[in-house]
């Protein structure tokens, strides 16, 4: 039995992790550390029995100390961080506070209560992101764990230095760490700022779909679920100061995924009828491609051309691999967000701010 904080957790991925530990392991205890930022939602939590979420910043060491000593945490998952690019291209200083010094104050905490007196068995994960090894040309061989840094956001550049700090704690401290670098994930509770979610929603109102530059990037997109299991392979079979690279095995680009959109959305609405009642902006309500929505809108400053992931140690080492194919993972999702669409009224209109009143005001 373990005792898990899971920082973040009221975020996208983390929330899903925190459903998927609490389905696996049933017995051990869930404390969410998450500040609520835009980006967290109590209503990601709704249904996840027994988890305790504590209201904090990651930069307030203190309170991270008292959390870990008080739950007698021997295990944290790091998800808290800022994690939009297009946000971190217009607001570096966040990203390097929360996701610098805010994993700084982390490993402060952790180091203070598990390695004092002789130490105490522990494990500090790190969730943190294939864009730190910068962009790759078409030929060029996927990322691995011996790739060299190369980060060209601020938002990868925050990410890389996170990933450095953690690994200076295991050799300096002795800090019992691990780290995964994983490519970009999709399916439930996704904020709508990111490509598939903001896509979906949009084609579902008939809103235009901005594609950056000629849509050739490539990306490799990982179903969270299968994210979350790679975690759990590292948590619970990795190698104390290693880093695992955790991929989809679907390396597409963009102009492929948001098709493949497209032509599910359409073929949803011709299966159900009652989809053109709820969504009648949609153009699939009409009959019309949910295609006609693509715009081609000015690039990303920076945009990495082409992420692939070589998951090879994380296959052989730890038993990791992805479940789904995109297609399977794909149809998920948008099963998802269709069955959902108070979830994601709530983030559009804001109103998932004032879940607690919502749901506490009449107890
Ligand atoms: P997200 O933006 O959906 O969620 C981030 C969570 O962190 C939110 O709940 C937010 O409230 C919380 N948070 C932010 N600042 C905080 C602070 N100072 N203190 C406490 N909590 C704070 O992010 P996500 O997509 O779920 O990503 C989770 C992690 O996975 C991040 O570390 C990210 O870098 C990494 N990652 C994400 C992807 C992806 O495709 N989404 C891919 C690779 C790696
Ligand atoms: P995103 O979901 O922001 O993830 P990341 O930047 O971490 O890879 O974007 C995925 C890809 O989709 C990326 O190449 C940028 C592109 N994109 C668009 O073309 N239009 C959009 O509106 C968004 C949000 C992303």
């Amino acid at each position: 039995m373990s005792n898990l904080l899971v920082t973040g957790g009221a975020g996208f991925i983390g929330a899903n992790f925190v459903h998927y530990w609490r389905q696996h392991h049933p017995n051990d205890k869930v404390v969410v550390l998450d500040a609520l930022t835009y980006a967290g939602n109590r209503a990601n939590l709704a249904g996840a029995n027994s988890v305790s979420l504590v209201e904090a910043d990651i930069r307030d060491t203190d309170s991270v100390e008292s959390l870990l000593r008080e739950h007698d945490i021997d295990t944290l998952v790091h998800f808290a961080a800022e994690s939009h690019v297009d946000r971190s291209i217009h607001g570096p200083a966040a990203f390097i506070d929360t996701n610098i010094l805010g994993t700084m104050s982390l490993l402060t905490a952790a180091r203070a209560v598990w390695l004092a007196d002789g130490g105490k068995p522990h494990r500090f994960h790190h969730v943190s992101t294939d864009e730190v090894y910068g962009t790759l040309g078409p030929n060029d061989p996927a990322f691995s764990e011996t790739t060299p840094y190369a980060p060209n956001s601020p938002y990868s550049a925050s990410k890389a230095a996170s990933d450095h700090l953690v690994r200076a704690w295991h050799h300096t401290y002795g800090l019992q760490v691990t780290t995964s670098n994983c490519s970009n994930n999709y399916g439930p509770y996704q904020f709508p700022e990111k490509l598939i979610p903001l896509f979906l929603i949009n084609a579902l109102h008939g809103r235009p779909l901005p594609i950056y530059g000629d849509g050739m990037q490539i990306r490799d997109w990982l179903h969270v679920e299968d994210h979350c299991r790679g975690i759990e392979a590292v948590l619970l079979r990795g190698r104390v100061g290693e880093t695992y690279c955790i991929g989809g095995g679907a390396e597409l680009p963009n102009i492929t995924v948001i098709d493949t959109l497209c032509a599910a959305v359409d073929a949803a609405f011709a299966a159900d009828p009652a989809l053109a009642e709820r969504f009648p902006h949609a153009p699939a309500a009409r009959g019309v491609p949910s295609a006609s929505l693509k715009t081609t809108v000015a690039d990303r400053p920076g945009h990495d051309r082409r992420y692939a992931i070589d998951e090879t140690k994380a296959r052989t080492e730890i038993g990791y691999a992805p479940a789904r194919t995109f297609e399977q993972g794909f149809a998920a999702t948008l099963r998802w967000y269709l069955d959902n669409e108070d979830w994601w009224r709530a983030v559009l209109d804001g109103s998932y701010r004032d879940w607690v009143d919502q749901n506490y005001a009449s107890r």
